[in-house]
């Protein structure tokens, strides 16, 4: 291979920029150039290449969000989009392609490797729910992010002996919202994965108020089925029973963005990295990310279309420790 791609597609997480500046690196000390591609796979169908060099990617390695720009689209999820795709990787001499991204990015991933275009990919995703990794690219940081501002509202909370709600991000994915909640010390958690009454919810911030606790925080995922603010309204008719007061926050955005954290930053440059070498070593198909403690390649088709099951002795654990 003389010239590969890469892009990142789908929501951005901290440490991209660390894995893109590692592919062009990587290739470059094989002698392979790399082009950067523009808002994901609308910028692949556009053909907005731009050539990366070693020194372009200078100094983005502490940078949050992704230098290349990202986006969803739908237009990729068509046979006809991709195959503009590929024609147009072909018509730029591109002979490989690095995607860095999550479930619904390796899925398009995917579908280009069925259609016979070497691909590789990295795992990354702050909501953890790609299949067979321990823990995908912003994770990391995106949890630390989480975790300060959990803890920034407990000091609040405790002056004014309020319960809150504290909505994390995580799509259908519950780890989120569970590690928060354990590392945060919270006193209860939310998660799509298991079907929470919120009767049950205001009964235990009701038990707790009167256990004399100065505060209660609630993390809740936001693909539960009483997300924040169903929960709230749920709430809402018999706040006067919960002891508390109650508040609402939702993090949102603010756990996508930021400085990558040094774990972030290792796991984005060796990622990336692996990814290159396993294309130039002729390995197609294969996504680089976080397992047993090290990174490790797994087939494409083994992980996208899975679904990642939080561990049930962690989620116990959560339980226990709210006391
Ligand atoms: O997949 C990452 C993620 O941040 C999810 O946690 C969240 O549901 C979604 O993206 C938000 O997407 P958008 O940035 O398009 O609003």
């Amino acid at each position: 291979m003389k010239r590969i791609a890469v892009l990142t597609s789908g929501g951005d997480a901290p440490g991209m920029n660390a894995a893109i500046r590692s592919v062009v690196r990587v290739a470059a000390a094989h002698g392979v150039e790399t082009m950067g591609v523009q808002q994901g796979y609308a910028g692949l169908i556009a053909g907005a290449f731009t050539p990366m060099t070693v020194r372009s990617v200078g100094g983005i390695i502490g940078m949050g969000g992704t230098v290349l720009g990202s986006a969803r689209c739908p237009e990729f999820r068509t046979e006809q989009g991709r195959r503009q795709a590929i024609a147009q990787m072909q018509a730029h001499g591109i002979e490989g392609l690095v995607v860095i991204g999550g479930g619904g990015s390796q899925t398009g991933n995917l579908m280009l490797h069925r259609m016979g275009f070497p691909v590789a990919g990295v795992a990354s995703t702050i909501d953890n729910d790609l299949y067979g990794f321990d823990q995908t690219l912003g994770v990391d940081t995106a949890l630390n992010t989480a975790l300060e501002s959990l803890d920034r509202i407990r000091s609040t909370a405790s002056s004014h002996h309020r319960a809150f709600l504290v909505e994390v991000m995580g799509r259908d994915c519950g780890y989120l919202a569970l590690m928060t909640a354990i590392a945060g010390g919270a006193e209860q958690v939310v998660v799509p994965e298991v079907e929470t009454n919120p009767d049950e919810v205001a009964r235990e911030l009701r038990q707790a108020y009167e256990r004399g606790k100065s505060h209660a925080i609630v993390v809740v995922a936001e693909g539960a089925r009483y997300n924040a603010e169903r929960m709230a309204a749920h709430f809402r008719e018999h706040l006067d029973q919960l002891g508390f007061e109650l508040r609402v926050t939702v993090l949102g955005h603010v756990q996508r963005g930021g400085t990558p954290t040094a774990f972030d930053r290792m796991l984005g440059t060796l990622s990336g990295a692996m990814a290159v070498e396993l294309l130039l070593s002729g390995r197609y198909g294969y996504i680089a990310g976080w397992l047993a403690g090290k990174v490790q390649a797994l087939p494409l088709e083994e992980v996208v279309g899975h679904k990642r099951e939080l561990d049930p002795k962690v989620l116990q654990l959560a339980e226990v420790l709210a006391q």
